[in-house]
């Protein structure tokens, strides 16, 4: 191990290459005195069919419409124009997956060749601009085929990640009404393979809306049937279609819809657009992550979430890197060394994972003996998101690598990082605990209740000063007030992020915690109001709370506290059990809801809301802030003395 990294000044390189910037100061300024010429500077570097009659316009609500007018193709941008300008040859995809014992790579020409067919398969199929096109696939070339595929013919993809059970995948369907579904014939995860046409079976006899067939993509591990009218297979309908050329679509028109967990158990469609979207991801390659053209950069996550879209597919393809797709997990998959050998292998550039990936490996290989004898020296920082990165994490990876480690905050709604360190302009000094500064058009405040700015280092709730800069989800699908009422009401001017935190004296910017009902499990966002829904359906359950409880490998893990009716014939063990499964089976394992306390009362206010910021406040130790309006204080003698036993055990 070398010591702590601390890094201060210019970059080699020294210069945003986007904008010509060489300074964070001069760069924050420019996008927010100058947005139309900063972000019609950056979009000048891709290709426009039509080009936009305005950078930034007013839009349908108060969220604006970037280039409007403009007329764009995500696909084409991404591959085409890389084989038109003479790169088709070069690396694009690096499918590496362990799992399976599969290490296969795409050529730009090979992507485009592929691309161009699904996009003609799902024509023939009646897709066209607009339709809804559903994907269930686990990493892998494919899925990202199919990402592209849709891109190419202007239909909306909404990729559902792996791990979520037929019910929620229903309650996508109903909502997103795909026209088709492309979908793998099995995910694997670790030793398990997941036939994965049950799901899709039981999600559409649950769904009200019916797609019109699904394509699968056949893995040799477990074949789909193929047999009924709707089934058809990947490689049959690739080779019977025309390949396609890309169609240009408005610069506003959603490139995707994905769907993340709010505080009711409906999950939010997150409507991605265009052009604005390709745009701030085509600053953020080298403004943020430092990876010039012709680079390997390889983000450690899952086409399911939004790390996966922007930062496996379309950010790195956009910026012509090679970007690698990874199918296992940190650990186990043989082992923890696989990250770094991966990394040594593809000369990977920029590497981005979530926090609990690197727990994960700490705590099987504590002093990174796996890493050494690897050669990292193409490797030149390491990105986390996904959930706050404890210093300690922060320190233990940045000293096992001796490379700058960027702890930088987003959201699925936002699309890319609100802050961050950019190393591509000016590496900043690391503060550990921070995710550093705003992004190019992020005004972000920290406001009180009454909506007043509060001091440095004071906590109140983050939020971004309207507009919010291109990338950022215009609207919710299909829920245009629901995206009023969650983001833009509670405060006036603002976007809520739903995070609280402070900013230091210097402008650096620490998220804490959720402000509303979400859980964040191993950098996974979780609804403790749909796993609520679960529980509450069950007929011993008389009322129930979940909350996220601190957990060391994934930061925070579901614990369902619940109160049963009288004469419950089961016993304690039986129940918890079947609670356990009711979560698994509605939800999905993601959620990774495996601990229930039965308790005889839930705490509540006087007019009867659930006290769930105390439950966890006494679960993770600390000392329950208690507002005056509860109803009955004794209630928490029993919580205190559950988690009094519990750590005495322990
Ligand atoms: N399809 C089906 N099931 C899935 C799945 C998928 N795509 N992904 C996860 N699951 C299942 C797992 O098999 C597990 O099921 P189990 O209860 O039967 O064991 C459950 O969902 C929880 O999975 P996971 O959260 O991956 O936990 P884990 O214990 O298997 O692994 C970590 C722990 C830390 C290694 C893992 O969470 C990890 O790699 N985290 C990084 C997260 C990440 O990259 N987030 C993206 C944001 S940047
Ligand atoms: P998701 O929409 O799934 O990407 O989850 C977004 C949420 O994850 C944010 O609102 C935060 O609560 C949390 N989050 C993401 N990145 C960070 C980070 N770097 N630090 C703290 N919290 C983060």
């Amino acid at each position: 191990m070398t010591d702590r990294v601390t890094y201060h000044g210019k970059s080699a390189k020294g210069e945003d290459m986007t904008t010509g910037h060489h300074n964070y100061a001069s760069l924050s300024r420019h996008a927010f005195e100058q947005p139309e010429r900063f972000w019609g500077g950056v979009a000048e570097r891709l290709n426009w069919t039509r080009k936009w009659d305005q950078v930034v316009g007013e839009g349908q609500g108060p969220i604006p419409r970037w280039f409007g007018g403009g007329q764009i193709n995500a696909c084409y941008n991404c591959v085409d124009r890389h084989v038109e300008q003479g790169f088709g040859e070069d690396t694009a995809l690096i499918y590496e997956s362990p799992v399976t014992g599969t290490s296969r790579q795409l050529s730009f020409r090979e992507l485009r060749d592929a691309t161009a067919r699904l996009g003609g398969a799902m024509r023939q199929q009646g897709v066209t601009l607009g339709d809804r096109v559903l994907i269930y696939m686990p990493n892998s070339p494919e899925a990202v085929i199919a990402m592209l595929a849709c891109a190419r013919i202007g239909a909306i993809h909404s990729v559902v990640f792996g791990g979520f059970a037929a019910r929620e995948l229903a309650a996508r369907i109903d909502d997103a009404t795909p026209k088709l579904i492309l979908a793998a014939s099995c995910g694997i995860e670790g030793a398990k393979i997941l036939p994965y046409q049950p799901i899709l079976d039981e999600a559409c006899t649950i769904s009200a809306h019916q797609p019109d067939g699904t394509i699968y993509w056949q893995r040799e591990q477990h074949q789909a049937d193929l047999t009924g009218a709707r089934a058809m297979d990947w490689v049959t309908e690739l080779a019977a279609a025309e390949p396609v050329a890309c169609e240009p679509v408005d610069a506003t028109h959603p490139l995707y819809i994905l769907y993340t967990s709010g505080t009711t158990g409906q999950p939010k469609g997150i409507v991605r657009d265009t052009g604005g979207y390709l745009v701030a991801l085509s600053w953020t390659m080298e403004g943020l992550y430092n990876c010039p053209p012709g680079e390997t950069y390889w983000a450690a996550s899952d086409v399911g979430w939004v790390v996966g879209h922007s930062y496996i597919v379309y950010g790195p393809l956009l910026n012509r890197n090679a970007t690698v797709i990874f199918e296992g997990k940190p650990v186990g998959t043989p082992d923890a060394g696989i990250f770094w050998q991966i990394m040594a292998k593809h000369k990977v550039r920029s590497f981005f994972t979530a926090p609990t990936a690197i727990r994960a490996i700490k705590q099987v290989d504590p002093d990174g003996d796996l890493a050494a004898g690897e050669d990292l020296s193409a490797l030149q920082a390491v990105y986390l998101a996904g959930e706050r990165t404890d210093p300690s994490t922060l320190e233990w990876i940045e000293i096992l690598l001796g490379k700058p480690v960027v702890d930088h905050w987003w959201q699925t709604e936002t699309g890319w990082a609100i802050c961050g360190n950019p190393l591509g302009v000016e590496p900043l000094p690391v503060k550990p605990g921070s995710t550093s500064v705003p992004m190019p058009g992020w005004q972000i405040e920290c406001l009180d209740e009454q909506g007043n700015p509060v001091a440095a280092n004071e906590t109140g709730a983050i939020v971004a000063r309207l507009p919010l800069p291109p990338g950022a989800a215009p609207t919710l699908w299909n829920a245009e007030e629901r995206y009023v009422e969650a983001y833009l009401e509670r405060y006036a001017g603002y976007y809520l992020s739903g995070d609280a935190g402070f900013i230091d004296e210097d402008g650096f910017v620490y998220v804490m915690t959720r402000t509303d009902d979400v859980i964040n499990v191993a950098g996974h966002r979780l609804s403790s109001s749909a796993m609520e829904e679960v529980l509450a359906a069950n007929p011993a359950v008389a009322e129930c709370a979940v909350v996220g409880v601190h957990d060391e490998l994934k930061g925070q893990i579901p614990a369902g506290f619940v109160v049963l009716k009288a004469g419950v014939g089961a016993t304690v063990e039986e129940l918890c059990a079947e609670l356990v499964q009711d979560v698994r089976r509605e939800i999905g394992p993601v959620a990774a809801f495996k601990r229930v306390h039965l308790v005889s009362k839930l705490p509540k206010t006087r007019s009867g809301k659930i006290l769930r910021r105390n439950i966890r406040q006494i679960a993770d130790g600390e000392e329950p802030k208690v507002p005056a309006t509860i109803e009955d204080l004794s209630v928490l003698d029993e919580y205190l003395q559950l988690f009094e036993k519990r750590e005495e055990k322990s």
